[in-house]
């Protein structure tokens, strides 16, 4: 272990985040009833300039008064380039009450965002005594915010959650694609030419890289990496794919743009059954090869080791806490 010790963020379980337009009150006692994990309620690019306000009001109603049981619940607030923003966060603290958990911040650019937010925030807090701080959702989705994640992620003890935003990020790196996440049939390799055979042609992921560098970014500041949205609703095959390949790479949740999607984040980021009872395994196994002295032993034909405890310990304390919420 390195002598520097990351604190994680608080645990919270984050599998599917399900994003409601402030413009869109008719959805919000649905979505409160939902399977959701989180909920956010979105002041930013799902609500036209001229109804913010009014979405603003919407989120303020409905924060005080829908029974949101144990979800948690976030509000993405407006980019710090427009003139919404500094409005969104003091009306959301003054009128809204407690039971916001989580600002969402999008297009977080540079620390210096968050360190701004992080001013406002506390100065909002402080002036109506509330009790419980809110926390920070950072949306990395632009070319500047991923060349400064690393700092980003450690730029204030409010931060929890680093989120990819796919859609953004395309436009921001100027990707050839007009879709939002999936894949790209343009970005894959050919194999080689072979006397005889015919080639095959595999597509690639085009967002590997992103996504791979927000898990470390995320993690490296002990904050959950999730992933951001899939577009074509009508495809929960595709949805699956790409939470799944972004779930092995780390991140601990999706984006649900559509109801139908949280069911499926919740599936993928639920560790099995077979996988838990194999997770159980290596604890017990390790414990008693520990016991007779062992750092590894072989389970199953496969060599596991000390660093399998710290896998399986992830596995188990996730199943764990879904079970208690469940
Ligand atoms: C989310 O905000 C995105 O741009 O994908
Ligand atoms: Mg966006």
């Amino acid at each position: 272990m390195s002598f520097t010790i990351i604190d994680p963020a608080p645990a919270r379980l984050n599998r599917s985040e399900l994003a409601v337009p402030g413009s869109s009150p008719k959805f919000f006692e649905k979505a409160a009833q939902s399977k959701a994990d989180v909920i956010f309620l979105d002041l930013e690019d799902a609500v036209a300039p001229d109804d913010k306000p009014q979405a603003r009001k919407n989120i303020i109603e409905a924060l005080n008064d829908i029974d949101w049981g144990d979800k948690v619940i976030s509000v993405r607030v407006n980019g710090l380039d427009t003139h919404y923003m500094y409005r969104d966060v003091i009306d959301i603290i003054e009128q809204g009450g407690e039971r916001c958990d989580l600002f969402m911040i999008p297009k977080v650019g540079t620390a210096a965002d968050v360190y701004a937010l992080d001013m406002l925030v506390s100065q909002c807090e402080a002036a109506v005594g509330r009790k419980k701080r809110m926390g920070f959702e950072l949306i990395i989705e632009t070319a500047l915010g991923m060349q400064n994640i690393h700092e980003i992620a450690a730029a204030s003890k409010r931060n929890e959650s680093l989120h990819f935003g796919v859609a953004d990020y395309a436009a921001s790196t100027k990707a050839h694609t007009t879709g939002i996440g999936g894949p790209n049939p343009m970005y894959g390799v050919l194999t080689d030419k072979e006397e005889g055979k015919d080639r095959d042609y595999h597509w690639g992921d085009m967002w590997h890289y992103a996504i791979a560098r927000m898990v470390v970014a995320a993690r490296a500041n002990g904050l959950r990496p999730i992933d951001g949205p899939f577009g074509d609703f009508s495809d929960p095959d595709g949805y699956k794919a790409q939470a799944m390949r972004a779930t092995v790479l780390g991140c601990e949740g999706k984006w649900a743009i559509h109801p139908s999607q949280i069911g499926l984040a919740n599936e993928i980021n639920t560790p099995s059954d077979a996988e838990i009872t194999k997770a159980r395994r290596i604890l017990e196994e390790m414990e008693k090869a520990q016991k007779e002295g062992k750092g590894a032993v072989s389970i199953d034909g496969k060599l596991i080791d000390i660093a399998s405890i710290k896998q399986a310990e992830v596995m188990v304390a996730k199943a764990e806490a879904i079970a208690a919420k469940d």
